[in-house]
């Protein structure tokens, strides 16, 4: 299964990586956002899962100087184009690449970081992983006590007008994509078992959920 998942993530993005960038600015709004407002301790290590190209890697990089910074792709397809993109930033020293599922996510065997994330960015990916709970639940384990999950993606789309709504939802099932509005809940659901502090916010009337879930220390 996890094989199949990765073969598909390969088989989408093959040809597409080459235009990801100058396509996805058009709709996957709310990533500059989230950037901005992380506020990584000096020395922090930050891990993007679903890291695609590297462009969100790229970005923190150069506004947060003092990070080392970690992606992680179930496509390898997408991973060259990230080794790419690092290594024309002249980054690759700041930033480590592999290929992996977010289900799977373990800082220490997958990134030789023992004592977890300061921040973990999941940006417009649960909305493509089948088993999204499964890869929320590891992003939160992989943080250290008191780190960030930090999360943009697609929100409640149906309270978008209607025809807007369903084009969208037509337009985004062709990339495999599926709004998962229900992330609201479970982050909400997290911090009422303890495990730490919410918010969650939707922007453009619902187009996108951005959430931050700070893990109990
Ligand atoms: C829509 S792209 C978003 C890329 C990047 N985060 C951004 O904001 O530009 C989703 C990425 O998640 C990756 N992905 C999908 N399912 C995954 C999984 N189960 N584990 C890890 N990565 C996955 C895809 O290969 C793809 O690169």
């Amino acid at each position: 299964m996890a094989d199949v998942h990765a073969q598909r993530m390969d088989r989408m993005y093959r040809h597409q990586r080459h235009l990801y960038d100058a396509t996805r600015k058009w709709y996957l709004f709310g990533r500059d956002t989230l950037i901005a407002g992380l506020d990584p301790p000096s020395g922090a290590h930050v891990c993007e899962v679903g890291c695609g190209t590297a462009r969100n890697l790229v970005q923190i990089a150069r506004r947060y100087p003092w990070t080392r910074l970690y992606g992680l792709d179930a496509s390898g397809e997408m991973l060259k184009s990230a080794a790419d993109k690092v290594a024309r930033a002249g980054l690759e020293a700041r930033i480590a690449l592999r290929a992996g599922l977010a289900e799977r996510l373990d800082p220490a065997a997958t990134f030789g970081v023992a004592q977890g994330f300061d921040v973990v960015v999941l940006s417009y990916v649960l909305s493509m992983v089948p088993d999204w709970p499964a890869a929320l639940a590891a992003s939160v384990r992989a943080l250290r006590p008191g780190g960030a999950l930090e999360l943009v993606d697609f929100g409640p789309i149906e309270r978008l007008p209607w025809p807007l709504a369903e084009g969208l939802r037509a337009w985004l099932k062709r990339f495999g994509v599926t709004p998962r509005p229900q992330i609201a809940e479970r982050l909400r659901a997290l911090a009422a078992e303890g495990a730490g502090h919410a918010e969650v916010a939707t922007i453009l009337g619902g187009y996108a959920i951005l959430g931050r879930f700070v893990r109990a220390a």
